[in-house]
């Protein structure tokens, strides 16, 4: 996949991937069974990474040689407005403890996921790293925003005052196996193949899409991602975000319709313009990841049958987790 070198080889090491039982850290940790190298978990139950004394004795008892973070306080547009303060505090803390604490127990491997809204509301597109910081951020998610800009600085801060090889990657939106299909707090590709799935169970002649559909929007399976943050931890050693995203957007309704298709959801999709929309385009510019040799291999078609599938195998309501 890359022709780089690896200036950090896994094979022997001790990875810690935080948040495992999530969407993205289910599958680092799928994708590190490759690598020959001894993979780490801790559960909720053994550390609540916003408690610095959990996580300090975790790594230092453990010591890992590195740490993914993708532990994370997440959720769509709605969760994030209803609950600033869970989504600006879980993340501050999540991402200063697991830092930090690596840091002094010496971890001098470490890769902290942010995320696409981490970019100006704005920014010039396709959305360069560089647009970080240079104008006012969409205000439904600058909670988490803010959280996730600080934990990209308190990597370069390590770096810079520690020599620490600290690297931040931004994913765009994410869909896969594994994602959150609750009804309030999913985003908007489980939160589609639920409602339409329904829908079509149901029989309704229509369901309605939330905002205009015109907003263009940029998605990535999760597999994807996941052989990109491998690559990144073992050839990547540079401050700032990196972007991994797939280099194509849709409108929302173009999704929508593609969702429908999957699910064989065939009412009509009304349009609600009376909810919000969101940043008008977020596409992000790829070429610092692609010049590494990484590219995705999963069409949004195959991506989407894959995460219905995963959805009807794991169908139980009592089950979704709550926001
Ligand atoms: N999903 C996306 O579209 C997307 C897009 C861009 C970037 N990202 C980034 O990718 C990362 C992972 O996202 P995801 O979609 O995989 O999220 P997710 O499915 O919600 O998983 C998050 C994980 O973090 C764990 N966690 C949360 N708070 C914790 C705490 N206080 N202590 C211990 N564990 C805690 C959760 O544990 P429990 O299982 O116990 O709840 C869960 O395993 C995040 O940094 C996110 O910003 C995601």
């Amino acid at each position: 996949m890359s022709t780089n070198i690896d200036i950090f080889p896994l094979i022997g090491k001790r990875v810690f991937v935080s948040g495992h039982r999530g969407m993205v850290g289910g599958a680092v940790v799928s994708q590190l069974e490759n690598e020959n190298c001894e993979v780490l978990t801790a559960s909720r139950a053994e550390m609540d990474l916003r408690n610095q004394s959990e996580v300090n004795d975790w790594v230092n008892r453990e010591r890992p040689d590195a740490i993914v973070i993708a532990a994370a306080k997440v959720g769509g547009i709605l969760a994030n407005d209803t609950y600033p303060a869970d989504f600006l505090y879980d993340n501050l803390m999540i991402e200063a403890n697991l830092i930090h604490v690596a840091h002094v127990a010496g971890v001098q491997r470490l890769m902290f996921l942010g995320s696409s809204c981490i970019y100006p509301k704005f920014a010039e597109q396709p959305i360069k790293e560089e647009s970080l910081l240079t104008a006012p951020l969409e205000p439904t998610n600058e909670w988490y925003a803010i959280a996730k800009i600080a934990g990209i600085k308190l990597c370069d801060a390590y770096r810079r005052q520690y020599g620490r090889s600290y690297i931040s990657a931004m994913p765009t939106n994410l869909y896969g196996p594994g994602d959150n299909f609750h009804p309030e707090g999913s985003h908007v590709i489980p939160g589609l193949i639920r409602r339409f799935h329904e829908a079509k169970e149901a029989r309704a002649p229509h369901t309605t899409l939330w905002g205009t559909g015109t907003p263009r929007r940029e998605f990535l399976y999760v597999d994807d991602l996941a052989e990109a943050l491998v690559m990144l931890l073992k050839q990547y050693d540079e401050p700032g975000p990196i972007n991994v995203g797939s280099g194509e957007d849709m409108t929302i309704l173009e999704l929508a319709q593609t969702i429908a298709s999957v699910t064989g959801f065939e009412g009509e999709i009304r349009i609600d313009e009376s909810k919000p929309d969101g940043t008008p385009r977020k596409l992000m510019d790829g070429s610092r990841i692609r010049a590494l040799g990484w590219s995705p291999k999963t069409d949004i078609r195959s991506g989407l049958e894959r995460a219905y599938r995963w959805f009807l195998d794991n169908h139980a309501p009592a089950e979704f987790r709550s926001v």
